[in-house]
């Protein structure tokens, strides 16, 4: 995770972004806190820190750093400039942990977990408003693993990880509408008990959850999607983060795997 000391609405990058609703540092502080305090509190997980940058206020989201397997870093290449500044810090904070750390070509706009997820084996790939279409295919190239491209149609949902989030090998948290028809029949092949979670919840962004083990840190006021998975044995953290969403992110954005 990466701390918000220089966190803020300050370009418009995505539709949730509007540089006259700026976050407010305290809140955003406090939220932050409370995920990351969240997350260290749960058995096995640790959470490391990387350094913030002035001058690079969506540092905070990690999950678009890249994606990490194994021992292995590939860094991402942001399709918005405002954003490139990020990967050279993330890249070192990798390179210094004995991480190796690999580009995908310099022609292919990758956004890292915020793109692509993984279940069992296989890894889910959105592409369109951040990510190339192509991005999957050098993945599945480096990491020699099945890579499945779904296609994002609405510019609200960007990103993969705004609708999207795996459980088990048959379940997943989808918003259907952020799909093209393809992706979502791939989708519903895949996963036969998806949770399909409604317009009011998706806008308050519970797909963009952290899943530990049969924990799911997910945005409050999305009572629908609790019950369902709470009805499946889940035990659901509903945290706040108003602040983030003025950007265009929430729980899953602020963290990246290890
Ligand atoms: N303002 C950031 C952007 O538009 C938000 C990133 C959210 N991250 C995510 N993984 N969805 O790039």
């Amino acid at each position: 995770m990466c701390p918000p000391d220089y966190y803020g609405v300050e370009y418009e990058i995505n539709p949730w972004m509007d540089v006259r609703r700026n976050a407010t540092r305290e809140v955003a502080r406090a939220q932050w806190n409370a995920l990351a305090g969240a997350l260290g509190s749960l058995p096995g997980v640790t959470v490391n820190v990387i350094e913030p940058r002035p001058g690079l206020p969506d540092m905070v989201f990690a999950a678009n750093a890249g994606l990490v397997v194994g021992k292995r870093f590939i860094a991402s290449r942001f399709r918005p400039p405002q954003r490139r500044g990020e990967t050279p810090h993330y890249e070192r904070w990798f390179a210094d942990r004995g991480y190796q750390v690999e580009r995908l070509p310099e022609d292919i706009f990758f956004e890292g977990e915020g793109d692509a997820l993984r279940s069992g084996d296989t890894w889910f790939v959105g592409y369109y408003f951040r990510s190339d279409a192509r991005a999957h295919e050098r993945l599945s190239g480096l990491l020699g693993q099945e890579t499945l491209p779904l296609r994002l149609i609405d510019p609200r949902y960007y990103h993969l990880d705004t609708c999207f989030h795996p459980l088990e090998e048959d379940s997943a948290i989808v918003y259907p509408d952020a799909f093209d028809e393809y992706s979502r029949q791939v989708l519903h092949d895949r996963f036969p008990r998806i949770i399909a979670v409604s317009d009011e919840e998706a806008e308050r962004f519970c797909c963009n959850a952290v899943v530990v083990g049969k924990t799911v840190i997910t945005a409050a006021g999305c009572p629908i999607l609790r019950g369902d998975l709470e009805r499946r044995g889940y035990d659901v953290r509903a945290l706040g983060f108003s602040e983030y969403i003025k950007a265009g992110g929430a729980a899953k954005c602020l963290v990246l795997g290890l």
